[in-house]
């Protein structure tokens, strides 16, 4: 008898067999695409820190859409960026806001054909940049946020938005909302909640490519990257207050709290690959220090393995597209 007499090494002997003995496949439905669309604009605005990302006109926004449909994506989600802010946010509850006339032009141009996901947030629409509102002590004031998350609810749901993604991490975010949509009747308009989102280093190009405004932080809010217990905290109150769909984010730092959240949620869940995680990746490839495509498949697996059912990527429609010529 040969020894060892298990060798895993012969379920690694060609591609087809590495094919077969694969634990999980990426599939285009399992990926949506953030999407920014900026208003007053002509031309579509590259993101100098996110090449290939740009900030959208509603036309090249509608093609992006209509792409993503062709590609099989699961979704789509939406943040605008308005041309003027103000101290409470007001564009974001405005029908005719740019993040909601987005909404409106993507649902017209693919119907029910892609879940239209949008951003419940604040912070594209502060001269602040906060999430919320403040208070005269310039606190991020809970309370006095929800009421307007409450209101932006149901603007973005009357736009057309399928599902909306509250990324305040406000507490109470999810029953307030649910209840505003409800109230409003729109029951079947569902919510995918940031549960998990920490404060990081790694949204930086996302504050280039909604123009952000902020000066601080949002350590007062966003959960602190020491803490992974605390995390299933804020999963049970979501669930608890009528989440649909979960996000854990950032992804690639955080991959044992998605681990930990995929593990006992009942409910589909999400990880945010967000643009630090794209820019580094982005950036290595073009100095030719590491193979673009092999380290996006690679860093979309690990989160896929680590429990994600979806994958929110900036990378959505690339990948989608190499799956579909099955190269
Ligand atoms: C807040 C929001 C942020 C991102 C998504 N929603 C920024 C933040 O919390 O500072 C970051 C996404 C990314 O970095 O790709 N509305």
């Amino acid at each position: 008898m040969s020894f060892p007499a298990r060798r895993p090494r012969r379920l690694r002997t060609t591609p087809a067999m590495r094919r077969l003995s694969a634990e999980l496949v990426i599939a285009p439905q399992q990926l949506i695409l953030p999407a920014f669309v900026r208003e007053g604009l002509s031309e579509p605005n590259p993101i100098s820190s996110m090449p290939g990302v740009v900030q959208h006109t509603i036309d090249t926004l509608k093609a992006a859409a209509a792409e993503a449909v062709e590609l099989g994506l699961g979704g789509i989600m939406l943040f605008g960026i308005p041309e003027t802010r103000d101290a409470m946010g007001s564009a974001g509850v405005d029908p005719d806001g740019i993040l909601n006339r987005g909404i409106a032009a993507v649902r017209a141009e693919v119907g029910d054909e892609l879940v239209i996901m949008s951003d419940v947030c604040l912070d594209e629409f502060t001269d602040h940049g906060h999430c919320g509102v403040l208070d005269a002590a310039g606190t991020v004031d809970n309370d006095a946020t929800l009421q307007i998350y409450g209101e932006m609810a149901i603007v973005q749901a009357e736009a057309g938005a399928h599902m909306l993604g509250p990324s305040g991490m406000m507490d109470g975010q999810v029953a307030v909302i649910r209840q505003a949509l409800d109230t409003a009747g729109h029951q079947d308009v569902s919510i995918i909640a940031y549960a998990a989102k920490y404060a990081s280093a790694f949204y930086g190009p996302f504050r280039e490519a909604v123009d952000s405004q902020l000066t601080g932080d949002r350590r007062t809010y966003q959960m602190d990257a020491a803490n992974r217990r605390e995390a299933l905290i804020e999963v049970e109150l979501d669930l608890a207050e009528g989440a649909d769909m979960l996000i854990v984010k950032p992804a690639m730092s955080y991959l044992d709290v998605l681990a930990d959240v995929a593990a006992m949620s009942p409910v589909p869940v999400s990880a945010y690959q967000i643009s630090g995680e794209y820019a580094m990746i982005e950036a290595a490839a073009a100095n030719g220090w590491i193979d673009r495509r092999a380290a996006i498949t690679e860093s979309v697996l690990g989160i896929r393995r680590a429990g994600a059912d979806t994958v929110l990527t900036y990378w959505a429609s690339e990948l989608a597209q190499w799956l579909k010529e099955g190269k």
